[in-house]
């Protein structure tokens, strides 16, 4: 990295820039701060279309308006997090912001203003362009010349279809307003601080609760999005198979590098860390150190899911022979998860309770314990005490869009307890684990873990499975990789 001649940041536009000591260029000259005042174009941009889903998000913002009448609602993005120094952990915006904005800009902050007809007028504070009459956008750590062009507020409220104000101004202005005030906690310490005073954290759960809530159900631009995100993880799981001999000679980061560079290329990153578990690694539910041997005849459990540039993840799992054939045992249990999965798929649809998926994959797997004599039936016993948990480990899925595990702050009963609905993104995935040092199941089964993992769409008559395109039957499996690898 470029070490930094980092002034302390400006309180304002017109702050002095501090220069540091103990650096290459101990100061700046005069003369070379004039000439960087000077003679930069205009490169403000003209003809901007509003970003596909500032509609969407207009939309969210007013149900939110109309749940907390007469409130200042504060959403911020969130900030960078040192790693060290001046450099930084990716940024990552708060799913919340990106929801109710579109946007992904570091540190801003999106403010429901209460209007005296008891709606809101909505603006979002973000940090303008760089000034170049004090040296900021050359010598400030955030500077456009260290960061990369900001939008200047007017273009940001173009895209946005909002009104953009001057973040600096932010703190103040919240600080100083008067009436009952809510904001999402967990992703900018300053602006909490200066709201301090005016909030308790019952009310703010309360918010960050309807929020996780208001994700539930998603609208058309959502479910294209996560259409998009499936299909751009086929893709990273065909970059796999057809790789796969470079994991064996390499280790599973092979797989893992594989991946990404597809998540990179196509959207904006990994919704997740991905799992490549080679071997018994697939008996760890979230192995991401990826760091062992990839062998010809044991399995690869890859779950993997590629986020989209507006952030919406996939999560799919699948269970591949790194030889491309299944052994008669692993075979079995493959086809045995995948009967519970797809009972668990026949069992998502609208009207139908949220447990149900639950219920039908789980049943099959007890079912094939007590057939395979690891368990003593029947079904109904195993179910009722959940001894098929010691091989299943999991929930059988779980509700996707911004967040891979979205919708976590929803109510029990908005969640788990609820009624599908169309628009409702769900995983289904179910899985059997033998760990490698499981004294109750015979020595072949010990070090075989399988699971199977698609994005499944609640429609108004059924469901749509938007990870079909990667096969899931065994057979199917067995060709898929085949063809790749001619
Ligand atoms: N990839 C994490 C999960 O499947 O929930
Ligand atoms: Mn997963
Ligand atoms: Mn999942």
């Amino acid at each position: 990295m470029v070490d930094q001649e980092t002034p302390e940041t400006p309180e304002s536009q017109d702050a002095p820039i501090k220069e540091r000591k103990n650096r290459l260029y101990p100061a700046v000259s005069d003369e070379l701060a004039a000439s960087m005042k000077s003679d930069w174009a205009d490169t403000e941009l003209s003809g901007l279309e509003p970003i596909p889903q500032a509609g969407y998000a207009a939309a969210r913002r007013a149900a939110l308006s109309a749940r907390f009448p007469g409130e200042r609602i504060v959403v911020p993005a969130g900030n960078l997090r040192p790693r060290s120094n001046d450099t930084d952990y990716p940024f990552r915006p708060a799913t919340e912001y990106v929801h109710l904005t579109g946007d992904q800009t570091q540190d801003a902050v999106l403010v429901l203003e209460p209007t005296a007809e008891s709606g809101h007028e909505a603006a979002v504070y973000l940090l303008p362009r760089s000034a170049r009459d004090n040296g900021e956008f050359w010598l400030d750590g955030q500077g456009e010349l260290w960061v990369g062009r900001r939008n200047s507020l007017t273009e940001a409220e173009t895209l946005l279809g909002l009104p953009c104000k001057d973040l600096r101004t932010a703190a103040d202005t919240l600080r100083e307003a008067t009436g009952p005030v809510r904001v999402v906690r967990g992703h900018d310490a300053g602006i909490e601080a200066a709201l301090t005073d005016k909030v308790t954290a019952e009310r703010d759960a309360e918010l960050t609760v309807f929020l996780s809530e208001l994700r539930l159900v998603k609208d058309e631009f959502e479910i294209a999005e996560l259409q998009q995100a499936c299909d751009s993880t086929t893709r990273g799981f065909e970059d796999v198979v057809r790789t796969l001999d470079k994991a064996e000679a390499t280790s599973e980061r092979w797989i893992e590098g594989t991946f990404f560079l597809r998540a990179r290329v196509e959207g904006n990153d990994v919704g997740y860390g991905s799992i490549c578990a080679a071997g018994p690694h697939a008996t760890t539910l979230h192995w991401v150190r990826n760091d062992g041997a990839v062998r010809s005849g044991e399995l690869l459990l890859l779950d993997a899911g590629v986020e989209t540039r507006s952030l919406y993840t996939a999560d799919v799992t699948r269970t591949l022979p790194i030889n491309g054939r299944f052994t008669p045992l692993q075979r079995k249990i493959y086809d045995a998860v995948y009967e519970s999965q797809q009972a668990g798929i026949d069992a998502v649809k609208p009207g139908a309770a949220y447990r149900d998926f639950h219920e039908a994959s789980q049943r099959v797997l007890a079912e094939k314990l007590v057939e395979w004599g690891l368990v003593e039936g029947p079904a109904e016993r195993v179910l009722e005490l959940a001894l098929q948990r010691r091989w299943t480990l999991h929930g059988t899925g779980h509700m996707l869009g911004l967040d891979v595990h979205d919708c976590a702050h929803a109510r029990t009963e908005s969640y788990v307890d609820c009624t599908l609905e169309p628009g409702m993104v769900l995983t289904v995935e179910p899985g059997l684990y033998f760990q490698a040092d499981d004294l109750s199941v015979p020595e072949e089964y010990r070090g075989i873990g399988v699971r199977i993992e698609d994005d499944i769409l609640v429609t108004a008559d059924g469901n749509r499975n938007l990870s079909a395109a990667l096969p899931r039957r065994s057979d199917k499996v067995e060709a898929w990789m085949a063809a790749l690898r001619a």
